[in-house]
């Protein structure tokens, strides 16, 4: 006997069709509020689990582009600066560095606009092969980069964001901040693919004493 889905009435092969759909909703969504990317729910998840980031915040967006992140930022917090190796449509009330962040003067550019932020957050994400092993390394290599410039430019009692593409050595990069920081989560958003092995670091409050 065939079972249907309930939303699309057609047969329901796997568990497949309902995942498109769930997707498809969230893309749909972002659009009708107008942000550019579908990727503004994981980060909406995040701060409203974790009370993530306060409107007195000042915050650095690493891999902003098309720009979501910011957009939402922008709405409350009193500062944003994305930055991003590709372009970003001016976003009102927030800042743009369009820059690679393997770049070596990078800790140096970002200074250019603030010294310090309250919280940093990166949604990087290389370039996808399909290799499994070539894409987490790829991942890894991108949040060890967020992580150091987080070290030069976080306050004292910090937050920090990464998303990585779980592995072993993540895991490894994960116990190391979990000395750095008061409280370290592995999340799995609302709006994050479930058949994608993405999850986010969310780490709260840099133990390091700098204003
Ligand atoms: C998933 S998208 C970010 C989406 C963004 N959070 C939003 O809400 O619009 C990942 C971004 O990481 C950026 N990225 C990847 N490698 C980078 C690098 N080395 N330097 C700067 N940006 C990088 C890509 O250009 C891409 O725009």
């Amino acid at each position: 006997m065939a079972i249907f889905c309930f939303i699309t009435r057609k047969p329901f092969i796997d568990s497949c069709d309902f995942i498109y759909i769930m997707q498809d909703h969230f893309t749909k969504r972002a659009k009708a509020q107008g942000y550019r990317a579908r990727s503004v729910f994981k980060l909406k998840d995040i701060v409203k689990k974790y009370q993530f980031v306060k409107p007195t915040d000042s915050v650095l967006d690493l891999g902003a582009s098309p720009g979501s992140w910011m957009q939402y930022l922008s709405r409350f917090c009193r500062y944003v600066l994305g930055v991003d190796i590709s372009d970003v449509e001016d976003v009102k009330g927030a800042y743009f560095l369009k820059k690679n962040v393997m770049d070596e003067d990078i800790v140096k550019e970002i200074q250019k606009y603030k010294s310090k932020f309250d919280v940093i957050i990166s949604d990087m994400a290389p370039k996808t092969t399909g290799q499994t092993f070539v894409d987490q390394e790829s991942s890894l290599v991108l949040c060890e980069r967020a992580w150091f410039i987080a070290t030069h430019v976080l306050r004292g009692n910090g937050n920090f964001l990464c998303k990585i593409f779980q592995s072993k050595e993540g895991d490894d990069f994960l116990r190391e901040l979990r000395k750095e920081f008061k409280l370290v989560k592995t999340s799995k958003p609302e709006g994050s693919k479930k058949k994608s092995k993405e999850v986010f670091y969310v780490c709260i409050g840099y133990k390091v004493i700098r204003v």
